[in-house]
Formats: C-alpha cells, sequence, structure tokens
C-alpha cells in the first residue's frame, strides 16, 4: 500500500509546524518562500504524524482553501473562500444524542480536551471526480464515540450541519434540505481512518473548510465528509443523508470511492488531480486507496446495489 509512513522516518514526538514545513520543502524540493506564500504563517497546533498518512505530496493549502463544495455558502467552488468568513466558529458545541451513555451539548474545547491531535494526510476524492492530497490535523472518531459511550443497540452514526442562513448566505437558497446531513455505519464511524478534523496544514480549519470541526471518511465520496458538524447521533436505524435524499439513483448512503461502479452521468474510472501546472487525469482506486484496510467492512456485499 501506497500510503503508509516508512517506519525509518523518524519524527520528535511533536511536530512543530516549522519542523512540518522543513521537511515538506525538503520532500518537495520546493523553495522556501512558494511554501510560506501558499501556507498560513504560523504553526499552532502539536500534532503527532500518523501511520495512516499518504506519503503522497500534499496539495498547496490554496488549492485546498480556495476550490471547495459547501453549500452553506453557495454552489460555486469560490464561494466558500469568498463568504465563510462571517461564520462564528467560536463559541461551537456539538449535540451529542441519541443511543449513548452520555447525552449532552459539550463546547468543542470540552470535547476534546486532552485529545492528541495527529497530522493525518490522506487522499481526497470527491464524487465529481477531483482529487487532493490534504494535511489534516485531527483524531479518530472512534476517541470521541468511545467517551460519550455508544449503546450496544446503536447501528449507524448520525451528523448535522450548522444551519445559520444568517451567517451561511447559501442556505437562504433551497438547494439543500437544510441542515446538511451525513451518516456512516458503526463499523465505519470506528474505523481508525476516520477522524474529525480540527486543523489543515498544523494550523486550524479554514472555516471554508468546514470550521470549526468536520468529518473526514478518506475511503468515500468527499460528501460524506460532512462540514461544521453541531449535532452527532447513535441510531439504531439508517440516517437520512443529504445527498441521497436529493437524488437517491445518483448518490447512495455507502458512496465509497470505486472506479468500476459509475455515477449515472460520468465514469468514475480516472480522476482529476487538483493543482500542478498542467490538470492530470489518474486511475480511481478502489476504495480511494484505503482497500487493503476497509474492504472487509463490505465483505459479502454487491457494492453495484449498495454504491
Ligand atoms: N458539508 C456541508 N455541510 N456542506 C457541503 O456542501 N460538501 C461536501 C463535503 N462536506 C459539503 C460538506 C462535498 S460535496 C465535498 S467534495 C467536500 O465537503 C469538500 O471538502 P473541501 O471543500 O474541504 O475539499
Amino acid at each position: 500500500m501506497a500510503y503508509r509512513f516508512k517506519s525509518d522516518l523518524k519524527w520528535s514526538d511533536v511536530t512543530p509546524k516549522a519542523d512540518f514545513l522543513n521537511r515538506r520543502q525538503i520532500m518537495a524540493g520546493i523553495g522556501a518562500a512558494g511554501l510560506i506564500a501558499a501556507s498560513p504563517a504560523r504553526a499552532k497546533i502539536a500534532t503527532v504524524p500518523s501511520k495512516y498518512s499518504s506519503t503522497e505530496e500534499p496539495n498547496s493549502f490554496k488549492d485546498i482553501t480556495k476550490y471547495n463544495n459547501f453549500y452553506e455558502f453557495g454552489t460555486g467552488k469560490g464561494d466558500p473562500a469568498k463568504y465563510a468568513d462571517r461564520l462564528t466558529v467560536d463559541p461551537w458545541s456539538v449535540k451529542i444524542d441519541g443511543m449513548v451513555d452520555k447525552p449532552g451539548t459539550y463546547d468543542l474545547a470540552d470535547l476534546t480536551s486532552g485529545v492528541q491531535m495527529e497530522e493525518r494526510i490522506y487522499r481526497f476524492r470527491c464524487v465529481e471526480a477531483w482529487a487532493m492530497v490534504i494535511p489534516w490535523v485531527g483524531f479518530e472518531l472512534s476517541t470521541l464515540l468511545n467517551r460519550v459511550g455508544v449503546q450496544s443497540g446503536a447501528k449507524y452514526i448520525a451528523f448535522e450541519t450548522l444551519e445559520r442562513p444568517s451567517e451561511m448566505i447559501g442556505q437562504n437558497s433551497r438547494t439543500i434540505p437544510w441542515p446538511y446531513r451525513e451518516g456512516l455505519r458503526m463499523d465505519e464511524a470506528m474505523h481508525p481512518l476516520t477522524i474529525l478534523a480540527t486543523g489543515l496544514y498544523g494550523d486550524d480549519l479554514p472555516k471554508q473548510n468546514g470550521a470549526p470541526i468536520r468529518l473526514v471518511v478518506p475511503w468515500k465520496y468527499g460528501f460524506k465528509s460532512i462540514k461544521s458538524i453541531v449535532r452527532i447521533t447513535a441510531t439504531d436505524k439508517q440516517p437520512e443523508t443529504s445527498w441521497n435524499m436529493i437524488n437517491p439513483r445518483e448518490y447512495g448512503f455507502y458512496s465509497n470511492v470505486n472506479p468500476t461502479v459509475d455515477h449515472p452521468r460520468w465514469s468514475q474510472a480516472s480522476e482529476r488531480k487538483i493543482g500542478g501546472l498542467v490538470a492530470k487525469r489518474q486511475d480511481t482506486l478502489m476504495f480511494n486507496g484505503y482497500e487493503e484496510d476497509v474492504a472487509s467492512m463490505y465483505k459479502g456485499m454487491d457494492l453495484k446495489e449498495h454504491y
């Protein structure tokens, strides 16, 4: 598998942003000026590296923060970067309810207090057949779920995004039945690759990328990775999910990246890698390259039926 760190790669336990940039600089052979211009100025978050990180070179900060899908701020790829700064992300609380031992509305700082943030460099694949590599800062969703105690009868985790049309100007149009909703089966939610991201490139998460906390599920199409989460619910029923509600024929509940199952309107066999001077096409990888880690969860399932 191409995405694991080589074991001889030695980092100190904590990797401040400056080291991170230096290392990237060396790996990429890019001049310091270019990198500093493309990335936020200072490290804020202490992270540890992860064995789950990709060895591929991440996209630039600019690629990741200027080409987005976040319909709460409009449907254009440039709209989130233009309008998301209106969003108030502090204070922020997340309601955790349903089949959990400790339901409640938690301040985000309490939810993440004492949690070791990791740097997770993940391949990211949008259902629209574009791809990036993104250096998230985050922690495993299972850490949070274990803190609140998921009850044994719960089979799914449902997520909801904030609904605040005064700041999320796209919510004044009915492009999506607000709030944006997503869901995972319990084994998917508990999988170590599934993270809640609170940062990007060693710094806080930019608002257009789903500040202050968003889901990242790297083997699934990007729309599963719900942004600006305010509610997490443990349930015994498969939750309703936004794109499936809008167009069930085109967007299934599972939405695993799969080059052999085409979208009804386009092929998923290849993808366009965002960034670089020339738009590059590359083959789509089964489960976006994470097959070895996740395929067992779908054993015996017809992935053409459960798309
Ligand atoms: N979450 C919310 N709340 N609203 C959205 O419109 N778009 C999804 C997903 N999460 C979306 C969302 C889609 S289609 C994609 S591809 C990714 O966010 C894009 O994430 P990025 O902009 O950080 O690359």
